[in-house]
């Protein structure tokens, strides 16, 4: 207590400035960027402009646009398709970009835009209504009529349901040129160009089953049908998905689909009749799982393609050639089978066209016009897994190549490849992170069990037992004393910033993401990956929470299902089976085994309860329902909120919410006691448009407070969050009592045990009170509340954590529109600010000035700082070991980290700190002590003689 009282002064005494300062940004925080893992048919090398180098350009599969630098593997541009696009349209994004143009042009839903290749900035943008896009190509022509940096877009429109459209959008305004509609129920499928033809596909339903291929040919100019035929499909093809591959953009497009038995494979040079076949080799003893077509995507190409084969150990390919006059392909000659999975990529230098094989141990480069190896180099470390899909760049200089890879692999990582030395990796998996946590050292797993033997024994064992403990201890006493004189001297030369990880600011943090891997990301070395394991083999794992235990972690999933992996080494250690769908996880955090319940999607609990404890839980349906452990089967209470409105959200106090004072000390030196209910749960409820928070006693079911706010727009974000004695929430309101009152508001309420200062309230002399026996004795708070008007939307709300709730806490908000997260210190937010006033001095002493209805966003209170931190989903915050310190991680998108000092970091030495100068000053100092002090002696003595 005396020291909770020393540090409370501390925290006082220092001036209250929040800013993060420059050189501490990468020192302190960490910023993942992320795009989510590149979709295979959206992603390339493309040079933006004659004079720059070559940028990596991918359209992932969260729909992000981005811009690599292929050096670095830094983000140089990226777009947010998601947010632009029609609500609702989505699913597939297309992504092209054409040599000699800056534009890249992409679709997504019903919106197509054009983006400037360097810096990704907008060129033009367009939105249709009628059915997604289905493809997308830009028109390669010598046209004369078209400015020669900008390429027409050829757009097909239209779903499974059939309506399909083909649209020519001007390159430099996405203006409609010409439409083509097309009246039959065929689906429409891709669209291809040749130099003179646009090639519209679309699989036409047969009157016994399969799809009949339709290639019909439009005009360039006038977008008119000139021609059309059918290729007898129909026993071959099933679906879109039967077709393997149909070029676009080439000097000989094709159309490629193989048999239902794969024995043959079919291809149709687009404009022709004839369908060539070619059989398949099948001398591998194993059956073909996959095939994959690669050609070159430019006019000027040679016309040479590779058909890439797989079974479940080995994978080879072919080569062929297509003769133009003819239509007719040949194979020219065949790569190698190789017993590991292999993944292609095309490039062209002029008409020459390279393929580049990527297995986990080495990259290849063959010319498409002969089986001659170009180039060969082992991989200097082997890919951490299989690649999927792969682009490369080709650079010749003689008979010399170099070759660069960026290739996805199956873990979701991003791996370039720079003539077989690794380049960078980026974890694109992260942004599908779902639950994060940081991980305990198994170190301090023992002492936490020897003090709890001592803390269960009697006095006199406990006695024994802890002496026991420390003789044992004096094993170590040795290492110790042989390490003492290099830690020293190593603390004079490290700055304390270095120091700290003692303190459990360098924590490691355990991610779950949706493709079914863990991560481990370590906080000391910038965020990065310490470790990443498949756990599960699924694409979808809803993952709803991870819970640490010293030296393990178990990700909890909604089907039941759980995993515990090792913190340090990865390495699974237990699984359980799934076994029922489930709403939600309940941690219940006891002494030292946290106790996890799974919660069904009616809200109840899979087990009872034991031990003392409460637990609310909310349904699917948009109930609340409370339960206890000496009452298992049925819920002591339920909560429905009032007609027409549905229960959104439901929170409680953090586990570890400590209280460092119980009253808030008045100018007056009275005492304002604060209303601490450690069992608060805040509601969130929405009508039609009305937003309704409810306070609740969680053990009796009781409302303690409800406050309704009409003219809500509650399609808008609406955040909130309780802590210690006071709640906020924010939410888009439009018509309000006060006129002004109209756009983004925070509200913050402070609960009181009376309006009175000094007084706590009926209960107040009472020492204990239960709120299972006597609900009608609880007491209700006194709720003061304050509304401020905030600049922009908040979609979500934390609290920053400390040791001992000493320090200021900063409410947390994330800021979807800037692309932040800021800490709002709790100070500024107060209540009680007067309002249309100027403080008394017994006021300014608390610390309060002045309400303004506005709250402006303080440039200091950015814990981002000036990044671009986007998508964030969930703000964790834990404490350290130091009161004047909080972490903060933040995931769902991008992944950001750092640490807080609300209150300014108190308990540590600031980094200018000498230690040199004040050993220095000491010694120097007692040097002359012992000159002086013999002088100082004469002189009295001598003093005395003359008296
Ligand atoms: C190829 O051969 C294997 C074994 O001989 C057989 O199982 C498979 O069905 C054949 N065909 C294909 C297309 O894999
Ligand atoms: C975790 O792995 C580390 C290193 O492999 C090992 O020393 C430790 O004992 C393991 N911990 C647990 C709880 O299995
Ligand atoms: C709580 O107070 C009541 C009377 O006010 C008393 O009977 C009861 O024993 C007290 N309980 C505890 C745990 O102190
Ligand atoms: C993209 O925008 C959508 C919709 O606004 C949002 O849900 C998502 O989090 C955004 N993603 C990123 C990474 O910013």
């Amino acid at each position: 207590m005396r020291l909770q009282a020393a540090l409370l002064l501390l925290a006082a005494c220092v001036s209250s400035t929040w800013a993060i300062y420059p050189d501490e940004v990468d020192q302190i925080d960490f910023h993942h960027a992320l795009l989510g893992v590149p979709s295979t048919h959206s992603t390339f090398f493309h040079r933006p402009s004659a004079s720059s180098a070559s940028l990596l350009y991918t359209l992932s599969e969260k729909l992000i646009l981005g811009a690599v630098n292929p050096k670095d593997g830094s983000i140089v541009w990226r777009q947010n398709l998601t947010k632009l696009s029609l609500p609702g349209q989505g699913a597939e994004g297309f992504l092209r970009a054409s040599d000699g143009s800056d534009a890249v042009v992409s679709a997504a839903g019903g919106y197509v835009s054009s983006w400037s290749g360097l810096d990704g900035k907008l060129v033009w943008e367009n939105r249709f209504t009628d059915g997604p896009v289905a493809d997308l190509e830009l028109l390669e022509l010598d046209d004369p009529s078209a400015a020669p940096t900008t390429r027409d877009a050829i757009v097909l429109f239209g779903d499974n349901a059939g309506s399909g459209s083909v649209r020519r959008l001007d390159g430099s305004s996405g203006g409609v040129k010409w439409e083509f509609k097309d009246d039959s129920d065929d689906i429409p499928f891709q669209v291809s160009s040749s130099p003179t033809e646009i090639f519209y596909i679309s699989l036409q339903s047969s009157l016994l089953k399969g799809y009949k291929i339709k290639v019909t040919s439009l005009d360039v100019l006038t977008g008119r049908q000139t021609q059309q035929h059918i290729l007898s499909s129909d026993s071959d093809v099933a679906g879109p998905e039967s077709i393997l591959f149909t070029g676009a953009n080439t000097a000989s497009p094709l159309i490629v689909w193989s048999d239902k038995s794969r024995k043959t494979l079919k291809i149709n040079v687009l404009g022709s009749k004839r369908v060539n076949s070619v059989t398949i080799g099948n001398d591998s003893g194993e059956e073909i799982r996959s095939i994959m077509v690669h050609a070159p995507r430019q006019l000027n190409s040679l016309p040479h393609f590779l058909v890439h084969y797989e079974t479940d150990s080995s994978s080879w390919a072919e080569v062929f050639h297509v003769d133009l006059k003819a239509a007719t392909v040949s194979m020219a000659y065949q790569l190698p089978r190789v017993q590991e999975k292999s993944a292609f990529a095309t490039s062209n230098k002029d008409a020459n066209v390279y393929f580049t094989r990527i297995t986990e141990s080495e990259t290849v480069v063959v010319s498409s016009a002969s089986h001659g190896i170009l180039g060969r180099w082992n991989h200097q470390s082997p890919l951490s897994g299989r690649a999927l899909h792969t682009v490369s760049e080709v650079v010749t200089k003689g008979d010399a190549v170099a070759v660069r890879s960026a290739s996805v692999l199956a873990s979701g990582d991003w791996q370039l490849i720079r003539n077989g030395q690794t380049g960078w990796i980026r974890h694109e998996a992260l942004a599908g992170a779902l639950a994060a946590t940081w991980a305990e050292s198994a170190d301090r797993e023992e002492l936490v069990h020897e003090l709890e033997v001592e803390g269960h024994g009697s006095l006199y064992g406990a006695y024994i037992h802890r002496v026991k403990r420390h003789i044992k201890d004096l094993q170590y006493l040795p290492d110790w004393l042989r390490e003492l004189p290099k830690r020293i001297i190593t603390s004079f030369i490290t700055d304390e910033v270095s120091n700290l990880n003692n303190f459990g600011v360098f924590k490691s943090i355990i991610v779950a993401t949706e493709n079914g891997r863990v991560f481990s990301i370590d906080s000391g070395k910038h965020g990065a990956v310490s470790w990443s394991v498949k756990a599960v083999e699924t694409d979808k794992w809803n993952v709803k929470s991870i819970v640490a235990q010293p030296g393990t972690a178990t990700v909890y999933a909604d089907d039941g299902s759980s995993v515990t992996l090792n913190v340090t080494s990865g390495d699974i250690v237990a699984r359980d089976a799934p076994s029922m769908k489930l709403n939600s996880i309940a941690v219940i955090d006891q002494e030292s085994t946290p106790v996890v319940i799974g919660v069904k999607e009616d809200g109840t609990p899979m087990k009872p309860l034991d031990g003392p404890g409460f637990l609310i839980t909310l349904s699917t349906d948009g109930r609340v329902v409370g339960w206890r452990a000496d009452n298992n089967q049925s819920p002591v209470w339920e909560f429905v909120p009032s007609q027409g409105q549905k229960v959104i959200r439901a929170t409680a106090r953090p586990s570890h919410d400590p209280v460092a004072s119980i009253g808030k000390v008045l100018g007056d030196r009275s005492v304002l006691y604060k209303y601490l209910n450690p069992n608060l749960a805040l509601i969130t409820a929405v009508g039609d448009s009305s937003a309704t928070f409810y306070l609740l006693d969680a053990i009796s079911g009781k409302i303690l407070y409800a406050s309704t706010q009409t003219g809500v727009d509650t399609s808008q974000p609406i955040a909130s969050v309780i802590s210690e004695n006071w709640f906020a929430y924010s939410f888009w309101s439009d018509v309000s009592d006060t006129s002004d009152a109209k756009g983004y508001q925070l509200v913050i309420s402070e609960l009181y045990e009376s309006p009175v200062p000094n007084d706590r309230g009926p209960l107040g002399s009472s020492l204990n009170y239960s709120s299972i026996y006597g609900v009608d004795m609880l007491p209700e708070p006194h709720v003061i509340s304050q509304a401020y008007i905030i600049p922009e939307p908040i979609s979500h709300m934390a609290v920053s954590q400390t040791r001992q709730g000493i320090a200021t806490r900063l409410l947390l908000c994330t800021l979807p529109e800037s692309n932040a997260i800021i800490g709002i210190p709790r100070p500024v937010l107060d209540p009680r600010r007067p309002v249309g006033r100027d403080p008394i001095p017994a006021e300014a002493e608390e610390g309060l000035f002045k309400y303004s209805p506005f709250l402006e966003f303080d440039g200091r209170w950015f814990i981002t700082h000036a990044r671009d931190v986007t998508g964030i989903k969930t703000v964790l915050s834990s404490p350290t070991l130091l009161e004047s310190t909080s972490l903060i991680f933040a995931f769902g998108g991008d992944i950001f980290a750092t640490r807080v000092t609300p209150s300014q970091a108190f308990d540590v030495l600031g980094k200018g700190f000498s230690k040199l100068q004040l050993l220095v000053t000491v010694v120097a100092s007692g040097v002359c002590v012992v000159i002086l002090a013999p002088m100082v002696r004469r002189k009295q003595v001598n003093a005395l003689w003359k008296a």
